[in-house]
Order: structure tokens, then sequence, then C-alpha cells
């Protein structure tokens, strides 16, 4: 059996997310997941918060509470949001966790011992009325290359551009807004990516299923020469700087970088599913423990490229221990909100929680997924969702179902009908499948979201057409026989999309097994052939009629959405 270890990007913890974070990672990893499993695969899917860092710091700050209660609440809120929205996480950890601490704690040993980790004095910027140095966001001031006067110490939010805190000029506190500040030395550690690069470039080499957009920003970042990285900060929030319990002398008032930590806790939250389970972490992490047979799969939105393929790699590689690596990894664009950025502070866009206040989870799930931002940036707008859910989900797959079953009911009764054979238009049918099946699984096996549900609603489309060309409702005066197998491939049809259809929207898949009484649970394996699948139901099995599969929704919603979520 297949064994496959999916990470999806761990969202931050400073609040809820957005539509674009969602379709960013979590989701697109969530459908792969779903696949995998009803394709016989073993699968571990591993998620997790991202807690550390200035952000977690600054929002509990912002929210009035200490970051510790802070970060329990969010990641409560996190949970139900991705359980709400079907993410079938094995596990969603948190990188506040245990193991987190011990394993980072353990890297930036092993590090240290092979020579990759040495401290080096430093200038930071501390503010004497704070009492403190100010690491990435605690400081703001001036963007040396754009001028916009609140560009943030790690980031100017008006160019782009990344920035050191020692860059910016006129800076200032951002906790009292304090100008007094100035340049202090202070220590650090720091990763020597620089001795690292032959390395990671020869490891990149070997990593043949990245798709284009990963290899083309990896290779970017190697171009201009791997630099060597701070890996400390000045908080309190964090992993320590420490080992099997000693704190690192000179170090007990800093923590470990957020962006060093972050990608252990893919690791760490393993242990975390581990130990929840009665498992071991090992067979998925390990090669000597048996981890060589995995695939591993990560997926993320391209700003994190270059940390999952180099930053994350030059860890796992420098360690010399036997870590699996990632295989395939899959990056995403943005997903925009009307061509802009969402945001929270400004009321632009709609949060995960907002969304399933609108609509139940499919709708938003199958409208992402089909609309993907893979070969370039996607903007979202409401009158494009409205447009997708109402064509291929109300018209295409809703209809189907509702008229075969209801048709079915008017003339048959509640039970799949017994007579007749399939004849040419079933078969022409069941060719069709075959090929558009193969198509299917072969774009989810790549990860081609795009594509993938293009042929989804493909096949969607095709059952719509043999209805039409098959005509049972006038056949039926003739020939009641042709009719009814007619409508017993209808039917078939049903469970047939409710697998195939599973992977992007659950909720609706399991209505469409309830239809039969058929547990999800045993009949969501992933069809060997059309033929096979269409001759599931026989005759005589009885059926339940579903209610509306989904409700057309109306340019009034549209309207009034877009005034309540800043659409402009
Ligand atoms: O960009 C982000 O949202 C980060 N929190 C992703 C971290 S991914 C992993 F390395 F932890
Ligand atoms: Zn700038």
């Amino acid at each position: 059996m297949a064994r496959i270890l999916i990470t999806s990007a761990l969202p931050y913890i400073n609040g809820i997310k957005h539509l674009g974070n969602l379709v960013g990672s979590m989701l697109p990893s969530d459908v792969y997941a779903r696949f995998q499993r009803q394709r016989g695969a073993e699968v571990l899917f591993i998620c997790a918060t991202d807690e550390h860092g200035t952000p977690a710091e600054l929002a509990a700050r912002a929210a009035g509470q200490n970051v510790r209660d802070y970060c329990r609440e969010q990641y409560e809120i996190q949970k139900s949001a991705g359980d709400a929205f079907g993410l079938s996480w094995d596990h969603f950890g948190r990188s506040s966790n245990a193991p987190n601490h011990r394993l980072t704690q353990h890297f930036a040993h092993v590090l240290e011992q092979n020579g990759l980790i040495e401290e080096r004095a430093d200038k930071q910027v501390y503010s004497v009325d704070d009492q403190r140095f100010l690491p990435d966001r605690y400081v703001e001031g001036t963007c040396p290359h754009c001028d916009y006067e609140k560009a943030r110490g790690d980031q100017c939010d008006n160019c782009g551009r990344l920035l050191d805190p020692t860059d910016l000029k006129d800076p200032y506190s951002s906790i009292s807004g304090s100008h007094n500040v100035e340049l202090r030395e202070t220590k650090h550690l720091y990763l020597l990516q620089s001795n690292m690069q032959d390395r990671i470039a020869g490891w990149l080499e070997t990593k043949t299923e990245f798709p284009a957009l990963t290899v083309s920003i990896a290779r970017k970042w190697l171009k201009e020469g791997l630099r060597d990285r701070a890996i400390t900060r000045d908080l309190k929030w964090g992993v320590p700087v420490a080992y099997q319990g000693e704190a690192r002398p000179g170090f007990e008032n800093k923590v470990f970088y957020v962006w060093f930590d972050a990608p252990i806790e893919y690791i760490g939250a393993t242990e975390e599913w581990a130990i929840a389970n009665n498992d071991n972490w090992e067979r998925w992490w390990r090669t000597d423990k048996g981890a060589d047979d995995v695939k591993y799969v990560q997926v993320m939105g391209k700003d994190n490229v270059a940390f999952h393929t180099v930053s994350f790699p030059a860890t796992i590689l420098g360690s010399e221990e036997p870590w699996k690596t990632v295989d395939a990894l899959k990056s995403l664009n943005w997903l925009t909100w009307y061509g802009g950025k969402f945001s929270t502070s400004e009321n632009r866009g709609i949060f995960m929680d907002q969304a399933l206040e609108l609509l139940p989870p499919d709708y938003w799930r199958w409208a992402l997924m089909a609309n993907a931002p893979e070969s370039d940036d996607a903007s979202f707008t409401l009158e494009h969702f409205a447009s997708v859910v109402n064509k291929d989900l109300a018209d295409v797959l809703g209809n189907f179902v509702n008229r075969v079953t209801r048709f079915c009911n008017a003339r048959f009764g509640q039970a799949v009908p017994d007579a007749g054979e399939y004849g040419a238009a079933e078969k022409a049918l069941i060719d069709e499948l075959d090929k558009r099946l193969a198509v299917y699984a072969n774009h989810l096996e790549e990860m081609e979201y795009r594509k993938a549900f293009a042929e989804l609603r493909a096949i969607w489309v095709a059952g719509n057409e043999y209805l039409q060309i098959a005509a049972p409702w006038t056949v039926i005066k003739e020939n009641p026989e042709k009719a009814a197998a007619a409508v017993r491939c209808g039917l078939n049809l049903i469970l047939l999309f409710a697998v195939l259809s599973r992977p992007v929207i659950p909720f609706t898949s399991d209505k469409m097994f309830a239809v039969f009484g058929v547990d999800p649970k045993w009949g969501t394996r992933w069809p060997e052939s059309a033929g096979a699948a269409l001759t599931t139901l026989k005759g005589g099995e009885p059926f339940t009629l579903p209610d509306v599969l989904f409700a057309k929704i109306e340019d009034e919603q549209v309207e009034a959405w877009r005034k309540q979520f800043g659409a402009e």
C-alpha cells in the first residue's frame, strides 16, 4: 500500500484565515489527502497553527490578552473553522507544543555540532523607553527603498521588499511609538546557509517532481547565493534557546526565530498525532525507521517556497541525520479579492467563519478549487463565484441528481428499476467515462486542480448529455424496458459522481450516498472502471428522494454581500 505524508503550510495563529489562505494550502492539501485515501493509500495529513514570532505577540497585545491565552483561543477558532470546512487533517497541531520545542532544540544542537551554526555579535534596534530590543515588526519606520512611512522592520507593505530592522529610516517602536531608539550590540545564532549552497542545489536537482513555479523560485534564491541567516530573536514567546533544559548562556531572553521552528512543526505535529493515537511518528519521518517508502507532499503559497526549498532543507540536510525530505511540492499563486488584498482591518474580503454563515462549505470548496490560482494569481469576485455555483453545481450536478431521482420516483417508484439491458447509448457513455476517469485521476495525482475539476465537470456534463440522448421520458412510451435501463444507469451515475466528487465536495457526496442508504465509509473506493461502477446498484435497491442539492445564488444576494464585504 502506498504511504503518503501530506503537510499543508501552517496558518499563522493571528486571526481566522480568509478564502485566499484557504485555497493557498489548506484546501488543496485536503483534496489531495481525500483523493489518495479513496485510492487506498495510507495517508497522514498534517497541519498546525504557526504560533511564534512577532505577529502572534503583537496580535495578542492588540487583543489585550497574554500571548499564551491568545494562542490557545485562536487555535480552537482555527481548528473549528477547518473542521467546519471539512479539512480532513489527521492531526491539527500547535507549533508551541512540546514536541516542536524538543525537535527545534535538537536540530539547532546537531547543526551546531556539524559546524553550521555560529554565534555572532550583531547591531540591533533597541528601544530605550521600552527597555528591550525590537525585532522584526516591533520596529517601524520609513522604507529606504520607497520612503513609505509605515514600513515594518521585516518588510515594506508598500513596495513589498524584505527589510532588516536596521535598514529603516527614522525608526520607532511599534509598542510605545517611542523614537528614542538606538543600535546596540547583541548576540545571535546564525545558520550558515552559505556553506550549504552546493548541497542544496544538488538536492534540488534530484527533485524531479517539483513543478515549474516551485523550481523557478528555488533557483532564483540559489542564483542570488544563499545567505547566512539569524535564527534567534529577542522575544519571550517561542522556543527557548536551550538544549535539554539548559539555557544557552547569554541567550536567556531570546528564542528561536519563527521561520526556524515552524517547518520543524511538520515533524512535531506528527509526533503529537502519534502520541494522541498511540502510533509511531518515526515511520513517517526517519528513513532509517521505515520512512524511505513514504511519498512526502507539501502544499503552500508561493511566498513560502523559498523557506521549503532552501531554508528547511538546510536544517534537515545539515543535521546529517536520516530525515525524510519532500518529494512533491505544490505551490499556488495568490487569490486576490477583486484584484486587491484581503484585509481584516479594512474589511475587505471574506474570512472562513463568515463564508460558512453565508453558504455551506461545498459551495466554497468547489468554486475555490475549480478556479485555484495555479498558473497565475486569480481574482475572487462574488459575481464569478455566483456564476460558478449556479452553472456547475446547481445546473449541472444538482439538476442531474434531481431529474433522475424524480423521474424514477414518478414512473418506477422509489427503487432501482430492474428491467432492461444496457445498450449502445450506455456503452458509448462508459467508453467516454473511462477516458475521462483516467484523465481526471491523473490531474488529481499531479495536483493540477483547475484541469482536474474541469474534467470532473465534463464528467457531470456527460451524465446530463447521456440522459438527453437516452430520453427515458420519451422512450418509456414505446419501450419501458429501455427506459428502465436508462434510469438504472442514471441512478448508478449518481453514485459514481458521489465517489468522484468526494475529494472536493465531501458534504454533497455524503448526501448523494445517503440517497441509496450506502455508508460512505465503505462505498467511496475509487472506481476501477466506469463499466463496473455503473452496475453497482442492481434492480430493486431502494432509494430516497434527496432535497435540492444546491440553491442558486440570486443577484440580490450578490449585491448585499458586495456591500457587506467591501467589494470594489
Ligand atoms: O506564510 C505562512 O502563513 C506561514 N505561517 C507558513 C508556515 S509553513 C511552515 F513552514 F510552517
Ligand atoms: Zn518600500
